[in-house]
């Protein structure tokens, strides 16, 4: 089956959704290499496991720089080596004694909204808790006030919503979205440089001065951070909830094993990227699996399609929390590799050890909504929840 790229885009009932794996095995029994449009813009995918790996190695060949004259969010749309300058001033926020120190901040935050769910017996779980936790977690990582995860929640929503969710060139409307946070980023950098701390704003400012960064460079890498690592982790988690409250097996397998929270996130990141593509621009003609490729053309690089590609993974549609290769690449590849990962990890796990450890159920109460593609995720999922 080729993938309805312009249906995928629209909300589905999770009944009529086709997992990941189904959704691509006819295009890599095919060519793995396919030209469409996404209303009106062409792109060339790639689908292949080997391709999207040697594509996401080559950025000289593919570049992450979009052609436009918009606005850079920075590492992500740089290429080398200016790439490494902008990655080297947040990778340390990153650095596992930082990711703890923010675990300390957000497990009593996962614990109060789960147990004010538990305590009602049932929840709209992916806008009372998907949306908003990782929003939160956001706020501590960037030492932002808690209260204001609601703004930074609807900013990212409406951008998300104008560019589709990152698939249409910046435009004006795309200005627009971001005229909040830009002033809100830019009194923040502002009492930063007078009053440093132990957060992510305050190391860019710190690793930046020599280089003379200014506010505004600043500003965007605060606001990349909060788009970055939105509505990937709610994707994340929402997948991971939506499949332990249709496995009750598997669901009380990981409550039992609460170790093995690592290996079920990571086999679900595997069959349900949550963002299932990125884009790159060629910078030269060029081909790939034997289709050519013009200067400039768009590409879209499937990280989720790589994860399930057959000629890679043995029973690649299987969930299979057992499953040795955890090499997936629901983080990207190559150097521009998901910096925030291990954040991502860390609060998923807390989010999931909290949940099942304050449950005996969790099970699907009404019409689940999901959309596929270029994000997986569930927008709208009703849960039933048993206390402990
Ligand atoms: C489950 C959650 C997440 C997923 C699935 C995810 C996925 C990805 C992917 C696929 C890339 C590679 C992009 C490319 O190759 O063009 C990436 C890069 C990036 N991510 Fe994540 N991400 C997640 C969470 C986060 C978090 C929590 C943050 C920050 C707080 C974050 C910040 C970034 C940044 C800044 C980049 C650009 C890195 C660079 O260009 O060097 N991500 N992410």
């Amino acid at each position: 089956m080729l993938w309805d790229f312009a249906t995928a885009l629209t909300p589905v009932a999770d009944a009529d959704t086709p997992d990941a794996a189904d959704f691509y095995a006819g295009l890599l029994a095919a060519s793995a290499v396919e030209k469409f449009d996404v209303e009106g813009t062409p792109y060339t995918g790639i689908f292949a496991y080997d391709d999207v790996m040697s594509v996401a190695a080559d950025t000289a060949t593919f570049s992450n720089v979009r052609p436009d004259e918009g606005p850079r969010i920075l590492p992500l749309e740089s290429d080398p080596p200016q790439h490494s300058f902008f990655r080297g001033l947040i990778s340390g926020g990153f650095a596992s004694s930082r990711v703890a120190g923010i675990e300390a901040q957000v497990r009593p935050m996962a614990v109060e909204m789960v147990d004010a769910m538990v305590a009602r017996g049932s929840a709209e779980f992916s806008q009372e808790f998907c949306y908003r936790y990782p929003t939160r977690v956001l706020c501590s990582f960037l030492g932002l006030p808690d209260e204001d995860w609601q703004f930074h929640h609807d900013w990212v929503a409406e951008l998300e919503r104008r560019t589709g969710h990152g698939l249409n060139a910046p435009t004006e409307s795309l200005q627009e979205a971001l005229a909040p946070i830009i002033p809100y980023m830019l009194q923040v950098v502002a009492e930063r440089r007078t009053d440093l701390g132990e957060d992510v704003i305050s190391d860019i400012i710190r690793n930046g001065s020599e280089a003379g960064l200014d506010d505004m460079a600043i500003t965007f890498m605060g606001i990349t951070i909060m788009m970055a690592g939105h509505v990937t982790t709610t994707s994340g988690l929402s997948n991971m909830v939506l499949r332990l409250a249709k496995d009750p097996q598997l669901q009380a397998f990981v409550r039992e094993h609460p170790d093995r929270i690592p290996d079920f996130i990571e086999e679900s990141l595997r069959l349900e990227a949550p963002q299932q593509n990125m884009p790159r621009w060629a910078t030269v003609d060029t081909e790939v699996g034997g289709v050519p490729i013009a200067q400039g053309d768009n590409i879209l690089v499937h990280f989720g399609s790589a994860n399930v590609d057959p000629a890679h993974w043995p029973d690649a549609d299987r969930f299979d929390i057992d499953r040795a290769n955890k090499r997936h690449l629901a983080f990207g590849r190559g150097v521009h590799q998901c910096v925030g990962a291990p954040l991502a990890r860390m609060e998923m796990r807390v989010a999931l050890e909290e949940l099942l450890a304050r449950t005996s159920s969790i099970t699907v109460a009404g019409d689940v909504q999901r959309i596929t593609w270029p994000r997986m995720a569930v927008e709208e999922m009703p849960l039933a929840l048993t206390a402990a």
